[in-house]
């Protein structure tokens, strides 16, 4: 009964959204992809040569399918008229303020859109049934919320809701689209939820291998996202942890990885001892589902995921505490320079990263700061770092310019140019001692250490003694 090809439209054009309707539409270029967002200047970039997000490759898929069949616009109502697979991606922040501030989702964005698909929809003249995909990370059960509104508000659209989380990470997006390790689709178990899932299946089937697109329940669906995320935290949470017993034992945390890793139990992947995790989404659904957990009654379950994020908030504070404590205890007017501030390499997000949190507290410290990120924009670092640190902050476009006369250097981000940095001239224009911090273990300590450096790393013996 749905249309072939269905006409796909997607609520929500941000890291989710973007980069997931631009590969449906250039895998499947006979089906009209029109991606929607309240947001003017978002859906003005996309349509324009500087999109609104970093992403490796996504440029080259836009520019093939843009205009062909992939169209950007804010034109939301349109779109929800012609369309039979309604994706909303919105956002879904943590809540600030009344019941579960702090962990629960503020599913306000949620609602509104869901709200107006069933306006839209009423209005409408012919009665094309649809199908609503959940597509940003909520908590479980909002599915079954949604479809109550819709049922409460919409009348004479027959309409499934559908839950098909997305598991892409930022700075491979484009890959994990084009071969995802999985395709998960959830369904009500009807014969017309099972209709709705088969029509959503079939549109990934069409590059995406079929056994690896995976059809379940609605709350299997839902609750494979947020345990999805939570093991993947918990991983690093539990290196991290260890990387802290490595520096008092003299052990060295990629020895320990790579001798667990290799274990086929365990595998090798996600096993970076670093300053910490950041990103959207670990946090958030890691604190979602201690929600969940304590709303079901079942507070040992919630204490039990609550720590994988207490051991990251340590691991971030206990990083910027050393590197106090090794330039004998004081950094106050000290320049400090910090290489990297997005929460990982190859993207220019923010949300979360753990540079965040290191400059705080060496700004707490009253230490001078300058930054070097290759892609970050010099308005988001004073956005998350706040007004009040704007003359202790200096932002560079230069690597060598942020760490001249400066006395350390923070690694925070794994990007791939760091690397290669000229560490002997670098060392010249800086302070002595001069001392090197790597928050995520990418440099040769050795040869710092030849140069001059006093070094540390994550989970490393060093030559830093604390003061
Ligand atoms: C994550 C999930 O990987 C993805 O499946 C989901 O859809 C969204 O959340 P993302 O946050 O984009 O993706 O990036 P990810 O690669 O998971 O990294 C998250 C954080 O963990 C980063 O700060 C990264 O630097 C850190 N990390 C990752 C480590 O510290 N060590 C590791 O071994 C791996
Ligand atoms: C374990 C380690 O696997 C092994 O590498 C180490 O050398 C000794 O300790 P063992 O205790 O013999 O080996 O058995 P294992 O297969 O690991 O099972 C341990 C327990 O976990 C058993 O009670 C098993 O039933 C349980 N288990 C295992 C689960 O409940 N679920 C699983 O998925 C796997
Ligand atoms: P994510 O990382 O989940 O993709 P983003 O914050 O990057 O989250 O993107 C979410 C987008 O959804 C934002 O651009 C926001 O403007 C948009 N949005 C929020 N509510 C609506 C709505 N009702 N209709 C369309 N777009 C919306």
């Amino acid at each position: 009964e749905y249309e072939n090809p269905p006409k796909i439209c997607c609520l929500g054009a941000g890291y989710v959204g973007g980069p997931t309707m631009s590969v449906i539409a250039m895998k499947c270029p006979n089906i009209k992809v029109t991606v929607c967002d309240l947001n003017e200047r978002r859906i003005a970039a996309w349509n324009s040569d500087t999109l609104p997000i970093y992403e490796p490759g996504l440029q080259e898929v836009v520019e093939e399918a843009r205009g062909r069949n992939l169209f950007f616009s804010t034109d939301i109502d349109a779109a929800i008229r012609e369309c039979t697979i309604i994706f909303v991606s919105v956002n879904t922040p943590t809540k600030t303020s009344g019941i579960g501030a702090g962990e629960a989702a503020d599913l306000t964005y949620w609602e509104l859109a869901a709200r107006r698909i069933a306006a839209v929809c009423n209005q409408s003249e012919d009665k094309k049934p649809k199908i609503i995909v959940e597509k940003s990370t909520v908590p479980v059960k909002t599915a079954d919320a949604m479809a109550r509104v819709m049922q409460a508000s919409c009348i004479g659209t027959d309409f499934q809701v559908l839950s098909n989380p997305e598991f892409l990470a930022e700075g491979t997006a484009i890959e994990d689209l084009f071969q995802p390790d999985r395709v998960l689709v959830g369904g009500p178990t009807t014969p017309q939820g099972h209709a709705a899932v088969q029509c959503l299946a079939n549109v990934y089937r069409r590059w995406v291998p079929t056994e690896r697109v995976l059809t379940t329940n609605l709350w299997s669906a839902e609750l494979s996202k947020l345990t999805a995320n939570a093991f993947l935290a918990q991983r690093i949470s539990s290196i991290n942890s260890i990387s802290a017993l490595c520096e008092v034992t003299g052990a060295n945390v990629t020895e320990v990885a790579n001798a667990i890793g290799v274990d086929s139990r365990i595998g090798p992947k996600f096993l970076k001892s670093s300053v910490g995790f950041g990103g959207s989404c670990f946090q958030k659904d890691i604190l979602n589902l201690v929600y969940l957990c304590r709303s079901f009654g079942l507070p040992e379950v919630a204490e039990y995921w609550h720590q994988v994020i207490v051991m990251n908030d340590w691991q971030k504070a206990r990083f910027a505490r050393n590197m106090v404590s090794s330039m004998f205890n004081t950094v106050s007017g000290k320049k400090i320079a910090i290489l990297g501030f997005a929460f990982k390499k190859d993207t220019g997000d923010t949300r979360e990263t753990p540079a965040i949190d290191v400059c705080k507290a060496l700004i707490e410290e009253k230490a001078q700061i300058g930054i070097f990120d290759p892609k970050v924009s010099r308005e988001q670092i004073y956005l998350d770092l706040g007004k009040e640190a704007m003359d202790k902050v200096q932002i560079e476009d230069d690597p060598y310019i942020a760490c001249s006369g400066a006395h350390a250097i923070a690694i925070l981000t794994e990007w791939d140019m760091f690397k290669t940095l000229d560490f002997a001239k670098i060392y010249e224009s800086m302070q002595k001692p001069a001392f090197m911090f790597d928050g995520r273990n990418i440099i040769d300590l050795e040869a710092l250490e030849k140069i001059g450096f006093n070094v540390w790393g994550v989970g490393k013996a060093s030559n830093i003694l604390p003061y």
